[in-house]
């Protein structure tokens, strides 16, 4: 790991694969997500080690009811056991935890879950964890239009920017998408705006250390410029 690169403040994943890393194992696609919940409590640790502040991830999107029955079911219950399970030691190692999505259509259950691991964690500091669960950009854009509408206000960028589901933190800086595809699939449509994209072949149960330390260096080796020229971002970095 070089010392010397800069760590993404904040850094977003679609953790994508689970299926296919049981499909060549001879496997039920929920073992896969079983594997892939392993590898997100690697990745939170390794990104708490390496500074990373804000680390957003793409659990389930509103598109993934659509799955066979059993899929949807199994992923509910893995969650519940990981709620009951993980929660402790994330927060003795300072993860403060947010679920991002729509809740209503969640059992009791885990709504009941959610609101205690984020209780729980509240008062952690080190690494802000945004689960996206029941979770798609467009219906993030349409709730914090609906909430502006309800107050009477003038929906703006600014004024969006502040009621959406992630206005808790600053934009990704570095979007990574696993499993080879090279789509968003409706994750984080508006605060994905000037983030780098990443996408690795690796499935996501074989994304480790050193894969995310791969995606950093690259993200290193990109040059931001938000709109302007490569001439006005050297001059600034010089100086
Ligand atoms: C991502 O892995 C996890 C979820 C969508 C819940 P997939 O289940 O999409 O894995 P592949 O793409 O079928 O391999
Ligand atoms: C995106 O993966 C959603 C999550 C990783 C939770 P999908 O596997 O659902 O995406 P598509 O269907 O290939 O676009
Ligand atoms: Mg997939």
């Amino acid at each position: 790991m070089a010392t010397d690169r800069l760590v993404p403040h904040h850094i977003a994943v679609v953790m994508d694969g689970n299926g296919r890393w049981a499909n060549r194992r001879f496997l039920p696609r929920v073992a896969g997500h079983k594997q892939g919940v392993d590898a997100l409590h690697e990745c939170v640790k390794a990104c708490a080690e390496r500074g990373v502040k804000v680390l957003t991830v793409f659990a389930f999107s509103s598109e993934n009811w659509e799955r066979p029955a059993d899929e949807v079911s199994g992923l509910m219950a893995l969650l519940a056991k990981a709620l009951a399970r993980k929660v402790a030691q994330l927060s003795i190692n300072g993860i403060q935890i947010h679920f991002i999505g729509e809740r209503d259509s969640l059992s009791d259950s885990l709504k009941r879950g959610f609101e205690q691991a984020e209780n729980a964690t509240a008062h952690n500091l080190k690494l802000i964890f945004n689960i996206c669960f029941n979770y798609g950009g467009r219906w993030d854009i349409a709730q914090a239009a609906s909430k502006l509408i309800a107050k009477g206000l003038s929906i703006t960028p600014a004024s969006l920017n502040s009621e959406m589901s992630l206005g808790h933190v600053p934009d990704p800086d570095l979007v990574i998408r696993t499993g080879g595809e090279q789509r968003l699939s409706n994750f984080l449509l508006w605060q994905a705006a000037y983030s780098e994209l990443y996408f690795s072949d690796k499935l996501w149960p074989d994304f480790d250390a050193a894969a995310l330390d791969e995606a950093i260096d690259e993200f290193n080796r990109r040059e931001r410029r938000f709109g302007k020229t490569s001439e006005q971002i050297q001059s600034k970095t010089a100086v």
